[in-house]
């Protein structure tokens, strides 16, 4: 017993030390300046969203040995305000036989002033053919820092009748003195589905059926699934894989999306409207919410997307979280995310800009920046350009930039990353409602991100790119016509990892 304790300290002392070592000799090119990354080394999906004693509480996967996925512990973050985060040391490490090939995705819950982490111990069976055991484990602690892993873990072993190996990603959370859990899963006929449990205590739990599951369009499963009320509506937050491409949507290797609906807690019974994909970009996925003290519904997704080209990884590190967002469902059941309001916090010094009618490309003087918020607000009324945007990141001979435009004729929102910089490239794009009296388009740049919310959160696009540190320059554009800039505020940003 002592020997097995000793072994685990060392698991997670070993893998905090590789990690400090590697740190110290990162690239620092495309470090973000206010996502939350690793200090160094591979990460994947949030995990663990919490409040917890006054503080917010991000986990995620994690690799701290490589820059490359590998097997998967849980890194750690906190912050008091969404803003200003802190590094804490690796909190679960895969040290046990049920999870020695990695403690993948999961959530937290707190009970009696405990930090519960629910998470899946990950077994390979034969690693080529993808096929595992998945078993869902839990761990606590009273620090919120250090955690214990369940002396009789996992708390759930056996897969339904029905369902293939692929059983993971618990999402739980309390409801009238009972907790509830819903897993990602895969049937035995290849459809992807969310799955029910129930229990008192987190220990024992019981299975209470499908709460939704994919038509023959939605895929062969569902990672990474989140059930929550918000606005008065329940909302079904997961991760698709195997979902084909169809026009402008689903242009990503895997989707994240919704179902909004309602559900019949004595039927079970969850009715939905059709599914919606929550981030029109190339890089966003697996996303996970918490409720905060504020009664607020507050996501975070990963910033990056499976099997896309990361050239972060020569630099010593790779991957990132997206901005935490406010979700709210409007009157047409779509979710709508906006930026957290604390983000402001942010804001450095507010740059010179002068709004203007547009009608050809205006480069500004004074508006550079790797880390800059644009809020910009177009009047369609009167407008004859037939397409307008703005350039970011853009270099001072033109040849690299990223170009977020609006496509008046065809009503689309586009994001172009061809001349963005290192390795990535293509075009996302997506309706926009060009009906109203406005467009806008609210942006956050990093040093290897861009973040777009256009009409008040209707539409996010989210897109890591890699462009030279020399490539700052922001330019306004119209094409065939003019269009009136009625709002241009631009702040520069803080660097919260700075000192
Ligand atoms: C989603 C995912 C999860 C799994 C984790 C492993 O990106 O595949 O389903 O738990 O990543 O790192």
């Amino acid at each position: 017993m002592a020997q097995a304790t000793i072994d685990r300290q060392s698991k997670l002392e070993q893998a905090n030390q590789a990690l400090q070592e590697r740190a110290a000799t990162i690239g620092k090119d495309h470090r973000l300046g206010y996502h939350i990354m690793a200090p160094a080394n591979w990460i994947n999906d949030p995990n663990g969203l919490v409040f917890f004693k006054g503080e917010y509480h991000v986990f995620y996967q994690h690799h701290p040995y490589d820059e490359h996925w590998g097997p998967m512990h849980w890194g750690h973050a906190k912050s008091a305000d969404l803003v200003h985060w802190e590094h804490l040391p690796i909190a679960l490490a895969p040290d046990h036989e049920y999870d020695k090939d990695g403690c993948f995705s999961g959530s937290a819950v707190v009970k009696d002033d405990t930090l519960y982490l629910i998470y899946t111990g990950h077994v390979w069976v034969d690693r080529p053919k993808d096929i595992a055991i998945q078993t869902q484990c839990i761990a606590y602690s009273k620090d919120g820092v250090t955690f214990t892993k369940y002396e009789h873990n996992p708390v759930i072993e056996n897969v339904p009748s029905d369902s293939t190996g692929h059983f993971r990603d618990p999402k739980v959370w309390e409801k009238n003195g009972t907790f509830h859990m819903v897993l990602g899963n895969r049937t035995k006929e290849d459809v992807g589905r969310v799955i029910h449990y129930s229990s008192s205590n987190l220990i024992d739990w019981k299975y209470e059926g499908v709460l939704a599951k994919a038509d023959e369009k939605l895929g062969y499963m569902w990672e990474c699934p989140d059930f929550f009320t918000v606005d008065g509506k329940e909302v079904l937050f997961f991760s698709p894989q195997g979902m084909k491409a169809d026009g402008d949507r689903y242009q990503n290797l895997y989707q994240t999306g919704y179902l909004v609906g309602t559900y019949d807690e004595s039927s079970k019974e969850f009715v939905h409207g059709s599914f919606e994909e929550l981030d029109k970009g190339h890089d966003y996925y697996a996303v996970q919410t918490l409720e905060d003290h504020k009664g607020r519904r507050i996501a975070i997704g990963w910033m990056d997307m499976w099997e896309s080209e990361m050239p972060t990884k020569e630099d010593g590190w790779c991957g990132a979280m997206t901005l935490p967002r406010e979700v709210s469902v409007n009157q047409d059941q779509k979710v709508i995310m906006k930026p957290v309001e604390e983000l402001k916090m942010l804001r450095k010094d507010q740059l010179s800009v002068s709004a203007d009618v547009i009608d050809h490309e205006v480069k500004l003087s004074g508006c550079q920046g790797e880390l800059l918020e644009l809020e910009l607000v177009f009047t369609l009324k009167d407008i004859t350009a037939k397409e307008f945007g703005v350039m970011v990141r853009k270099s001072t001979d033109g040849t690299e930039q990223t170009i977020i435009s609006v496509d008046v004729e065809q009503s689309k929102l586009f994001i172009d990353r061809d001349q963005s910089g290192k390795g990535v490239k293509g075009i996302r794009k997506t309706h926009i409602d060009l009906e109203q009296d406005v467009c806008k388009l609210h942006i956050y740049l990093d040093r290897s991100s861009v973040e777009i919310f256009a009409n008040d959160g209707e539409i996010n696009m989210t897109s890591r790119i890699y462009p030279k540190t020399s490539s700052i320059d922001v330019a306004f554009y119209a094409k065939n016509g003019k269009v009136k800039l009625e709002t241009a505020n631009v702040w520069t940003l803080k660097d919260i990892w700075e000192g």
